[in-house]
């Protein structure tokens, strides 16, 4: 009764909360096992950004619920933002799920299913559903456990939970309640211990990270605590590149801006959400700021640091876009030049203030409009990476390529996936590869081995 299987929708912050959850199960004799089939206990992590997130984690569940008719002993649960968004109204839909945990008891699941187990292994009749969506004060500093004595070569760290903005269309402040950090020296503890075990690259995740600590932590000589955080971070040994993800571009402040450059484990790339090219638009969705200051804002940063890579989120079909609206993301989007992007299609979110709004929108739009940012994209994508062949690059080498003998692969500090042949010794390393090929999504590399240990670069 101790195999547990977790399924993950959703964003990095969801991937870093199964991760924790994880170790948790671990460290309290459970066994976390890749294999779906070979679980006792299925739990799912879910999302509600979209519906069709929760429709699929919906349909997963009632799936797995079936399979307890062949072994009555098998539990399910569902975590995450959809337990949290739809709490017990969501037993209607799955009533015969086992435990249902929100966004602020992650922490918990290791004594709710000790508690499952161990009712299910006495005489009574099967338990009802465990629910748990209470908040929690603190519940930020829960998520801090990694996979005991595994390394991990690039590992995400929560620096805080939760959001205190209203866009207009966005259900994460419902789900994850209000904004929360951690302490620095949590944070850089939490590191510190990564980084004796291996990890050689971290990304701090949060809802919008540039807003670290602002309400909790005070500046320093006119800098956030982010900034302060950054300069931390760099500070660590071990430690080789930083990534975050996702500022916001109000309080985005020119003490960040100058942290391009200045910490050189900060990699040349940002993720950067635009969400509409139009300024119409984008006070419609209460982002408060203009396409103009989103604009300055990249130019400063690509001024310290020219090399930049870019990426964006950008939702296309939100009510009111008429075609002028859509032409002004294009055009923005085709200045701007990102070179990576998420382009959704708006999604009605109950209880948030464009719920009213209807969806008018016809879905035939959305999906024309989707596509044409999706080809300006594409054709982006490939000229910059097209633009790096011939370059030898840094890359960290992450692991076995999915397909391929002898195939490795890793992430160049922009970003970008390079696939290239090497060994197991590689991995964790960072090492020079010079680019031979390119496509929308991978580069095709070289190891330069005169830049390798000889032992290492043996192939
Ligand atoms: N905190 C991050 C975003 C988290 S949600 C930020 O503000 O940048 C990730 C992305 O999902 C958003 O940037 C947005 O582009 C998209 N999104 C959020 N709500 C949506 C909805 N109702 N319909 C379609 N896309 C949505
Ligand atoms: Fe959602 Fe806006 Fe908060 Fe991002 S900043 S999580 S889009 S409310
Ligand atoms: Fe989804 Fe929750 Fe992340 S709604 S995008 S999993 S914060």
């Amino acid at each position: 009764m101790n195999r547990v299987h977790i399924k993950t929708y959703g964003c990095q912050m969801n991937e870093r909360d199964s991760e924790a959850v994880a170790a948790m199960l671990r460290t309290r004799g459970y066994s976390i096992v890749d294999d779906e089939a070979e679980a006792d206990v299925v739990l799912l992590n879910t999302c509600s950004v979209r519906d069709q997130a929760e429709q699929k984690a919906i349909g997963k569940a009632s799936h797995l619920n079936r399979r307890k008719k062949r072994n009555p002993n098998f539990l399910v649960g569902v975590m995450g933002c959809m337990a949290q968004n739809r709490g017990s109204d969501l037993l209607d839909r799955l009533p015969d799920l086992d435990l249902l945990v929100g966004t602020q008891k992650f922490h918990a699941v290791p004594d709710h299913l000790d508690n499952l187990i161990s009712s299910l292994q006495g005489q009574g009749p099967r338990p009802s559903t465990l629910v748990d969506l209470e908040a929690e004060e603190g519940s930020q500093n829960t998520i801090r456990d990694h996979a005991p004595g595994e390394r991990q070569v690039s590992a995400f760290v929560s620096i805080m939970q939760g959001c205190n903005m209203k866009c207009s269309y966005c259900i994460v402040p419902k789900t994850r309640g209000p904004e929360r950090g951690r302490p620095i020296d949590d944070i850089v503890a939490e590191i510190e211990q990564l980084a004796a075990n291996g990890t050689k690259e971290v990304t701090l995740l949060g809802q919008i990270v540039n807003q670290y600590g602002i309400r909790e932590f005070p500046f320093v000589d006119g800098k956030s605590p982010f900034v302060q955080l950054l300069e931390r971070v760099n500070a660590i040994e071990g430690i080789e590149r930083i990534r975050f993800t996702s500022p916001h571009p109000s309080g985005f402040k020119q003490d960040l801006i100058d942290c391009y450059g200045r910490l050189e484990k900060l990699c040349e790339y940002i993720h950067f959400p635009l969400q509409s090219g139009s300024d119409k638009l984008l006070k419609a969705m209460r982002r408060p700021y203009t396409v103009e200051k989103f604009r300055r804002i990249l130019d400063a940063m690509r001024a310290r640091c020219p090399d930049l890579w870019v990426s964006t989120d950008v939702i296309v079909g939100y009510p009111g876009e008429t075609e002028e609206d859509f032409d002004m993301t294009c055009e923005v989007f085709e200045q701007i030049g990102f070179d990576m992007a998420f382009i959704f299609k708006y999604s009605v979110r109950p209880d948030t203030t464009a719920e009213a709004l209807g969806d008018p929108i016809p879905a035939e739009v959305k999906d024309a409009r989707n596509k044409l940012l999706l080809d300006k994209l594409q054709a982006r994508s490939l000229a910059r990476n097209q633009s790096l062949v011939g370059q030898t690059l840094e890359v960290l080498v992450e692991g076995p390529a999915r397909r391929g003998e002898n195939r490795f692969t890793g992430r160049t500090r922009g970003y970008r996936k390079v696939v290239f042949d090497g060994n197991e010794r590689l991995v964790g390393q960072l090492v020079p590869v010079t680019i031979r090929e390119a496509t929308v999504t991978t580069l095709d590399g070289e190891l330069v081995l005169s830049g390798v240990d000889a032992d290492v670069a043996a192939l």
